[in-house]
């Protein structure tokens, strides 16, 4: 048996250390060690998105990740993006917008996704978009609603920039 380590993160802002074996996944030291939820393991081999996050504000899959890679790093989860005061990231306005989900269980990863996608400038015609969310799978199909959303919240940030 290996032994725990000790890991100090910052996760939506807050610091927490965590003792978990070398082994656990970021996605189930979120899950199962800090009840993040939100979070949500679809395949567990990096080939649906469902688990994606962001550490320092790049996307990852945290299935893929070992929570050991994240320690000392700053990690974003689906329950950090709004603001304190509960309003909502326009990427998480638009998607309720724009009906972009069925079951929901995609939507957290999809969510932090578009956030990446649109910071990494992926986010300028339809087509950038699909190819650049293509890692992030909807079983239900609501990818046209998708795209909508992102590209209407890619608006809504360029226009808050300026
Ligand atoms: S759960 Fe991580 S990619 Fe599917
Ligand atoms: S909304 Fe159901 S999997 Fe995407």
């Amino acid at each position: 048996m290996s032994e725990n380590l000790r890991l100090q993160l910052e996760i939506n802002g807050q610091p927490h250390t965590l003792l978990v074996d070398p082994r656990v996944t970021l996605l189930d030291a979120l899950r199962e060690h800090l009840t993040l939820t939100g979070t949500k393991k679809g395949c567990d081999q990096g080939q649906c998105g469902a688990c994606t996050v962001h550490i320092n504000g790049k996307r990852v899959l945290s299935c893929l990740t070992l929570a050991a890679q994240a320690n000392g790093q700053s990690v974003t989860t689906i329950e950090g993006l709004a603001q304190p005061d509960g309003s909502l990231h326009p990427v998480q306005a638009r998607f309720l917008e724009h009906d972009a989900f069925q079951c929901g269980y995609c939507t957290p990863g999809q969510i932090m996704s578009a956030v990446a996608c649109i910071d990494e400038g992926h986010a300028g015609s339809a087509d950038e978009i699909r190819e650049y969310m293509s890692g992030n799978l909807c079983r239900c199909g609501a990818y046209p609603n998708i795209v909508d959303a992102i590209q209407q919240a890619a608006a809504d940030l360029s226009k808050e920039a300026t």
